[in-house]
């Protein structure tokens, strides 16, 4: 076996034991409710946009957009576009491989890539932010609730033009909403890609951490995977990902189509 295969077959165990260690996930989650406390997952920005997400989940998407290859990724929940733009710099990048690969010219503002944002309150101040971005090129926005019928249908309209497409739900967290939206998008993901369901880490943590929310543990992201799943083999949960991140917004949320 080479060296390369060797290290990956030796990460693989050293995951799959993370992942039967109930020490460390007990440990990880303890941190996250601690972190929680202290509004954790605020405070990150990229490229100059305040993005509400967990390094770790960042960089398991950045690792499924270079194995998927997207040509369009869709996100509900935009707030201050940080995680939009984190989706549109990773695409931008690969326009720019593919330009090295084929020796064409690499122009960042030309691509078939693009990122597909909803949101039901784009704050004027985000969206002028995110529209004077250097990638907003790729950017669309559309403003409503995405589980509205005419935001399903634009959206359904944008995916047509698209082959490759991941999907990222991080809007309103409730049980009902996050159903609604995966019966609306996570059709639209393509074959081999994932469907990633964020704060399903909800249903982890205790009641109180939740007071002014209308989710929280029984009525949360993950409980929407739960019932979803029971009708949707087409898709499982990617559980290596979880095991390798531990601290993640997302156990059980990676789901991945393979049908
Ligand atoms: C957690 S934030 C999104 C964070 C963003 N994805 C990021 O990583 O920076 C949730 C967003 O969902 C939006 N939202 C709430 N209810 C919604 C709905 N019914 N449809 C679409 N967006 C909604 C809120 O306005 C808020 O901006």
């Amino acid at each position: 076996m080479n060296p390369y295969d060797q290290f990956k077959q030796e990460g693989r165990t050293e995951i799959d034991a993370m992942g039967r260690d109930e020490k460390l996930t007990e440990l990880s989650l303890q941190w996250i409710n601690f972190a929680n406390t202290r509004k954790y997952s605020y405070h990150f920005v990229w490229q100059g946009r305040p993005v509400i997400q967990y390094p770790q989940d960042m960089v398991a998407m950045q690792e499924l957009i270079w194995q998927i290859k997207p040509d369009l990724i869709v996100e509900t929940g935009i707030a201050h576009g940080g995680s939009l733009i984190f989706s549109a710099s990773m695409l931008a990048l690969l326009d720019m491989y593919d330009a090295i690969e084929t020796g064409e010219k690499f122009d960042p503002k030309i691509s078939q890539r693009k990122v597909l944002g909803i949101d039901i309150d784009i704050r004027t101040h985000n969206r002028a932010a995110i529209e004077a971005h250097p990638m907003a090129s790729r950017v669309q926005m559309i403003q409503g609730s995405s589980i509205a019928p005419e935001t399903i249908e634009q959206v359904h309209a944008i995916a047509a033009n698209h082959s490759r497409i991941l999907i990222c739900l991080d809007s309103n967290h409730t049980h009902d909403h996050v159903l609604a939206e995966l019966q609306a998008y996570a059709p639209l993901t393509s074959k081999d890609s994932y469907c990633v369901v964020f704060d399903t880490v909800i249903e982890d943590m205790p009641k109180e951490m939740f007071p002014n929310r209308p989710w929280g543990p029984d009525n949360n992201p993950k409980t929407a995977v739960r019932e979803y799943l029971k009708t949707h083999p087409e898709f499982e949960i990617d559980k290596s990902i979880q095991h390798k991140l531990q601290i993640t917004v997302a156990p059980d949320g990676y789901l991945k189509r393979i049908n």
